[in-house]
């Protein structure tokens, strides 16, 4: 069976063909992050608008890699249903991506696979093979009782699978995503958007124990909280620069050093993936799952990996840090799980292509 997923929920507008929930037969990715660096974030009216443009020629092209020697009409004869992210995401981005999968069922005659983009990204975790170039998979697809760790730029959770579609949340943010507190951080200390990445790259460069930042301490042992530490790395920049809270934060970068700049980036990256090292873990000890997953953007991080791989008993088969952040692969590779287990009221399930509405707000 092989499937193609069409992504468009923020910034990265995606396209994929996975065969059977686990051979990756092309992953297409335009993504948005120059223009939108500019500002700093992503601004949802111009993502909507630059996946108009670019949504036709990614789906195009997922074919093309997928079927090199056919032409796309015969290309779409080799595809048995489309699966689209259709929630959580920004409404205008959605849209595009709905209806373009909406649209393109009816053309063709597919099945259409409604995608929840939270639950898409751990299944990016069950793509084991593939001929592409420049990928490197896990050789094993994850077993079940699975601890899932959730965490981009929209989610921070914890969620524990007892099989397909059959899953328990176990704790959530209560206010910013981790990968958000990572754009925010990068934002005060003058690195440019996305901030995972660029945090990442200037920590290498300094020393997490420079400054003593503060985890949030909860009182439901899987939440987590991200505006705490976001706030608490502004108020301890403005001390270093000898000024108190009312110093504005777009100027605090123009007066720190590149020094302290690694320094704070490499405290604040320590602290905000321990948080989560730290969940896991007691998730990891209380449930006993067989095995555990990263998922989302900040899944791509080496320093999360590394704690990981310190602190937890098991090994984990990481996915490529590419199938890590936004992509069309997941939502193909989940979408073929759906085709086969047709799951009854799962947040992902087959749907009409009439009548198929985006849900900005779903959760898992
Ligand atoms: O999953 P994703 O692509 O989009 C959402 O669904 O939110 O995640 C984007 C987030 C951004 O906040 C970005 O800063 C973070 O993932 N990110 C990283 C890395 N690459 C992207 N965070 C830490 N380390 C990375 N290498
Ligand atoms: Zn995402």
């Amino acid at each position: 069976m092989k499937i193609l997923g069409i992504e468009t929920s923020c910034d990265e507008t995606a396209a994929a063909v996975v065969e059977d929930g686990r051979r990756l037969l092309s992953n297409v990715v335009s993504s948005q992050i120059d223009i939108h660096k500019e500002y700093g974030g992503v601004v949802p009216e111009i993502a909507a608008r630059s996946h108009i443009e670019a949504v036709l020629p990614v789906v195009h092209e997922a074919l093309r890699v997928a079927f090199p020697t056919l032409p796309v009409a015969d290309a779409w004869n080799q595809i048995d249903g489309i699966a689209v992210t259709y929630g959580a995401g920004l409404l205008g981005s959605l849209l595009i991506g709905t209806l373009t999968a909406r649209t393109q069922a009816l053309l063709h005659n597919k099945p259409l696979y409604a995608i929840n983009h939270v639950e898409g990204h751990v299944y990016a975790n069950f793509l084991t093979e593939t001929t592409l170039e420049g990928y490197t998979l896990p050789h094993r697809q994850p077993e079940f009782p699975l601890l899932a760790l959730i965490v981009s730029g929209g989610h921070t959770q914890l969620v524990l699978f007892e099989d397909h579609f059959k899953y328990q949340l176990l704790g959530r943010t209560h206010d910013d995503a981790i990968g958000e507190a990572f754009d925010k951080a990068a934002k005060i200390l003058g690195l440019p958007y996305p901030g995972g990445p660029s945090i990442a790259l200037a920590a290498a460069k300094g020393d997490p124990n420079a400054y003593s930042l503060p985890k949030a301490n909860m009182a439901d042992k899987y939440a987590f909280s991200y505006s705490g530490l976001k706030t608490a790395l502004l108020r301890a920049a403005q001390r270093e620069i000898g000024e108190d809270f009312t110093f504005p934060s777009h100027k605090l970068s123009e007066r720190l050093s590149e020094a302290q700049k690694a320094n704070f980036a490499a405290s604040f990256q320590h602290v905000a993936i321990e948080t989560v090292v730290d969940k896991t873990l007691k998730a990891y000890e209380e449930f006993g799952p067989k095995s555990v997953v990263i998922a989302g953007g900040v899944a791509a991080s080496q320093e999360l990996r590394r704690q990981l791989h310190e602190r937890l008993p098991i090994p984990i088969d990481y996915t490529d840090p590419k199938l890590c952040t936004d992509n069309g692969a997941m939502v193909a590779a989940l979408g073929c799980f759906v085709a086969k287990l047709k799951p009854e009221s799962a947040k992902s399930h087959q749907a009409d292509p009439l009548t198929l509405e985006t849900m900005p707000n779903l959760v898992m």
